[in-house]
């Protein structure tokens, strides 16, 4: 960055050193005047300059070619016409152009069709000149219109072109476009130099005569006629447009001229003989280094290069020579004299040393100034990122992080460039969940752990200290079903949180993914189940003060590869201050797993977690979302349409087909219980999340007893199996015969045993 910036200070210091100079020198341009007619010629017809070989009398012209009258009686000022003919000429070039005036033909007719008006315009030149093929064009302008050009080419060939133009309306015309509406244009072939250019209709312009009732056409240089609908009238008022014409003098090649030197055209010194490629003849130029007019005896004159600042490079002293000019430096100086070369320089190169100097002065203060902008934008970098620490609470996690032990796994503060390497700067690629509460990025510390980032949502400023806490209490949590928070980064403008990497997803994807669910059997399900609410049970019960996770839903339940179950996004929990047993509280939380005592009331409590445990127990038995928009609205909501199948004694046409006929069927049924407990309305009804920990334990260690152990209603559940199969035998539900006979095999012992 810094070579690009010295690069550009030195073109910069180069282009005002060059502007300075070129400014200082004063453009003295003498217009420099040479014969350009023979002498005793008049080299001018009114505003036309007429240089041999054409001349206006006889021995001033180089044959009665190039003799141009000059009607000096008729006009003034006068004007200058082509041999005898009528073609006026209006400018003659010496490189080998002369442009004439030429007619407009015209084609009009009245309302009935009549033609009224006809007159074709032809140009006849001679065969020492031709219709420049490049610089003109044939345009015909019409709405009715054909044009046909024709005429002789040099060796006494032919040519007929032409072009067609029409159009419907005067609205479809189109300004500046020649293509066929309205206007049409072609070009000719080379060598011509006779042309008739004749206009004709098709209908008589009987169709079109309402807006236009004229053709016209003509063989004009191109850029002197810019089609415009209004052409259409407005040629009306037009009757020559110009036209410009090659010429040539002798014929045959250059070599062949040059062998007969008294008609050898190219009289100048310094002058030199090409061949155009349209006619018979020749041209001359003068050599470079020389100007004016190679036809004359010695009319190319050498050119003062040294007068014309832009002709010559020279520093300080030029020095004219025949067709060019040498650059010298005086006396105590060397070098070459040229300003793009070395220059003059007075003897140590003194020059060179006050201009190098000065331009590294320049450049060294400039890389200076350069350098204090960087350290400026590194100061305001750090600020920011100080402002942003102390904003998110930064401060004070540092307090509490050094009041506290300061030996063991409390949270780390990350820095933001530690987490912009660990994720590709936050790369897209790496983002693996997107919530509510944030994104959550894969990132690799630089120790090659793996590990979770969640980018939070702006935290309200008012919130900072919860935040802080929250932090806190979740580093101090050091529970192995808990995910991990490793620490934090407070320089960015939301805090980041770091977490341990959980490999296997989330419960929800595998309760939702029919293969996966197929390969969570019972015994993992309950063992999840086991793990997620011993956690709860120590967040509500052993941690100090107590936390409310507030969001509990299979979603934030991560499953690691031997399918351990991690407690995740503590985003919404909330601390309970340890004298009170409830918070007032926003709801907040995710449908159909929000606790509807808690929706009421707005009054927050360890039984709202109950609740959404619940409904995850319900997850796990039946396979549903918790809530689905697939089905029929009564079975939108998981947990009613739940409760209200087991109100019907229908619970084992909703349980998870693949968890069925694992022989398991009073280990489904306790847990069904449990769930219907912990979905109680009443908060103070559920069970605390310890009974529900402690209950599923049991059943985990072992299912046949722990079931009877709970004060299950038993006589609800009898009646609720043998309806059950009722229903069954009745072919109302729709499970299998062996289904059905699994269930039975193993649903009737303990029932014995239960009596
Ligand atoms: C030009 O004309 C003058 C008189 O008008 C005459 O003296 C002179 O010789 C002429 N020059 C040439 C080259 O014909
Ligand atoms: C010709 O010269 C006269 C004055 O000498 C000037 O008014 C006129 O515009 C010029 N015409 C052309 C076509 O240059
Ligand atoms: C004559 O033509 C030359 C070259 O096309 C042009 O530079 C010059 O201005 C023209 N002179 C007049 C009077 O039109
Ligand atoms: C063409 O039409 C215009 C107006 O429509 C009229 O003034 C003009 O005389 C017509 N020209 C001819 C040749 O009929
Ligand atoms: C067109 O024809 C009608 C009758 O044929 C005639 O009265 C009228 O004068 C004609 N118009 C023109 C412009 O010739
Ligand atoms: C026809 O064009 C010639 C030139 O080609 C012109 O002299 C004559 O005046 C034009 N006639 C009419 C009727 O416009
Ligand atoms: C072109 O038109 C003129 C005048 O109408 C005519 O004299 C001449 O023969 C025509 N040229 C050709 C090649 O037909
Ligand atoms: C067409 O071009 C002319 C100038 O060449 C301009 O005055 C006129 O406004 C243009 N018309 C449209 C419709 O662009
Ligand atoms: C004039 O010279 C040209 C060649 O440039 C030639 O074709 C033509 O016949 C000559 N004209 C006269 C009248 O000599
Ligand atoms: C020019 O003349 C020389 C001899 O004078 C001859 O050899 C040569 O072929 C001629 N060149 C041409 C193109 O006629
Ligand atoms: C035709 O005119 C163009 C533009 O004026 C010029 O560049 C070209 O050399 C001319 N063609 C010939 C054969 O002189
Ligand atoms: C002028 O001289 C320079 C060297 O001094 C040379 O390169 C250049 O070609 C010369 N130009 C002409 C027209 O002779």
């Amino acid at each position: 960055m810094a070579m690009g910036l010295h690069l550009l200070q030195i073109q910069f210091i180069l282009a005002i050193l060059l502007i300075f100079l070129t400014t200082s020198i004063s453009s003295s341009n003498t217009g420099v005047t040479f014969p350009i007619a023979k002498p005793n010629c008049s080299d001018h017809c009114g505003n036309v300059t007429i240089p041999f070989p054409f001349g206006t009398k006889e021995g001033c012209y180089f044959n009665s070619s190039f003799l141009v009258t000059c009607k000096d009686t008729y006009y003034n000022p006068p004007k200058a016409f082509l041999q005898n003919s009528n073609i006026e000429i209006t400018n003659i070039s010496l490189d080998g152009q002369f442009r004439v005036l030429n007619y407009i033909s015209r084609d009009c007719y009245d309302q009935n069709g009549t033609r009224v008006l006809r007159n074709d315009s032809f140009i006849r030149l001679t065969t020492s000149f031709t219709i420049n093929n490049t610089a003109n064009k044939i345009t015909a302008i019409g709405c009715d219109t054909n044009a046909f050009v024709y005429g002789e080419r040099l060796n006494n060939n032919f040519y007929r072109t032409g072009c067609n133009s029409w159009c419907g309306n005067e609205g479809e015309l189109v300004n500046g476009s020649c293509s066929g509406l309205g206007c049409c244009q072609t070009s000719i072939p080379k060598e011509v130099w006779t042309a008739n250019l004749t206009l004709r209709s098709y209908d008589n312009f009987a169709y079109v005569s309402y807006f236009s009732n004229c053709s016209y056409g003509f063989l004009a240089e191109e850029c002197a006629f810019n089609f415009s609908p209004s052409s259409l009238s407005s040629l009306w008022n037009v009757h020559r447009l110009p036209m410009v014409v090659d010429w040539a003098v002798g014929d045959g090649t250059c070599d062949k001229a040059q062998n007969n030197t008294s008609s050898y055209a190219c009289k100048s010194m310094n002058s030199k003989c090409y061949k155009p490629d349209n006619g018979y003849g020749y041209r001359c130029y003068c050599q470079e280094g020389y100007q004016g007019n190679p036809y004359l005896y010695d009319g190319c004159k050498d050119i003062d290069e040294c007068l014309d600042p832009s002709l010559n490079k020279c520093e300080m002293k030029c020095e004219n020579t025949p067709g060019n000019f040498t650059c010298v430096c005086p006396k105590g100086y060397h070098g070459d004299g040229k300003k793009e070369g070395q220059g003059c320089i007075r003897g140590e190169s003194l020059v060179i040393k006050l201009v190098a100097g000065s331009a590294v002065g320049v450049i060294v203060l400039l890389l200076g100034a350069f350098c204090l902008y960087l350290e400026l934008q590194r100061r305001k970098l750090i600020t920011m990122k100080r402002k942003f620490f102390l904003q998110n609470g930064g401060l004070l996690l540092q307090e509490q992080l050094i009041r506290r032990d300061k030996s063991t796994d409390t949270a780390k503060i990350f820095t933001s460039a530690e987490l912009n390497k660990a994720t590709n700067n936050f790369h897209d690629n790496n983002i693996i969940g997107q919530g509510g509460f944030g994104t959550v990025y894969k990132g690799f510390l630089s120790d090659n752990r793996i590990v979770a980032i969640k980018k939070s949502k702006q935290v309200d400023p008012n919130q900072v200290e919860q935040f802080i806490n929250e932090v806190i209490v979740l580093s101090q949590i050091n529970h192995k079903n808990v995910v991990k928070l490793l620490g934090c980064c407070l320089e960015t403008q939301v805090p980041l949180l770091v977490y341990e990497f959980i490999s296997n997803g989330t419960l929800f994807e595998h309760i939702n993914n029919k293969t996966k669910a197929r390969a969570l059997s019972w015994d993992m399900r309950l063992t999840i189940a086991t793990e997620a609410a011993g956690v709860l049970a120590y967040l509500h019960s052993a941690a100090s003060p107590p936390i409310i996770h507030r969001d509990i839903k299979s979603a934030n339940i991560l499953l690691d590869t031997n399918f351990t179950a991690k407690v995740s996004d503590f985003g919404a929990s909330r601390l309970v201050p340890l004298d009170q047993t409830q918070l007032s509280t926003m709801v907040q939380g995710t449908f159909g797993y929000l606790d509807p005592e808690y929706m009421q009331t707005n009054q927050l409590t360890d039984k709202s977690d109950v609740y959404s445990f619940g409904v995850v127990l319900l997850e796990l038995l039946t396979g549903r979302k918790a809530l689905s928009f697939d089905g029929p609205e009564e079975e939108r909501n998981l947990a009613s349409y739940f409760l209200s199948t087991l109100k019907q004694s229908r619970l084992f046409q909703v349980l998870d087909e693949s968890i069925l006929c694992e022989g398991n069927s009073e280990e489904l049924i306790a847990v069904a219980m449990l769930a219907k407990s912990c979905l109680y309305v009443k908060g103070d009804d559920r069970p605390g999340m310890k009974e529900v920990a402690m209950e599923l334990e049991g059943l985990r260690i072992s299912g046949k007893h722990s079931w009877t152990q709970t004060e299950l209603n038993v006589e609800e559940m009898e009646s609720l199996l043998s309806v059950e199969m009722n229903t069954y035998s009745n072919g109302e539900g729709n499970s299998t015969g062996t289904g059905y006979d699994s269930m039975r095999d193993h649903i009737i012992p303990p029932m014995g045993g239960g009596r």
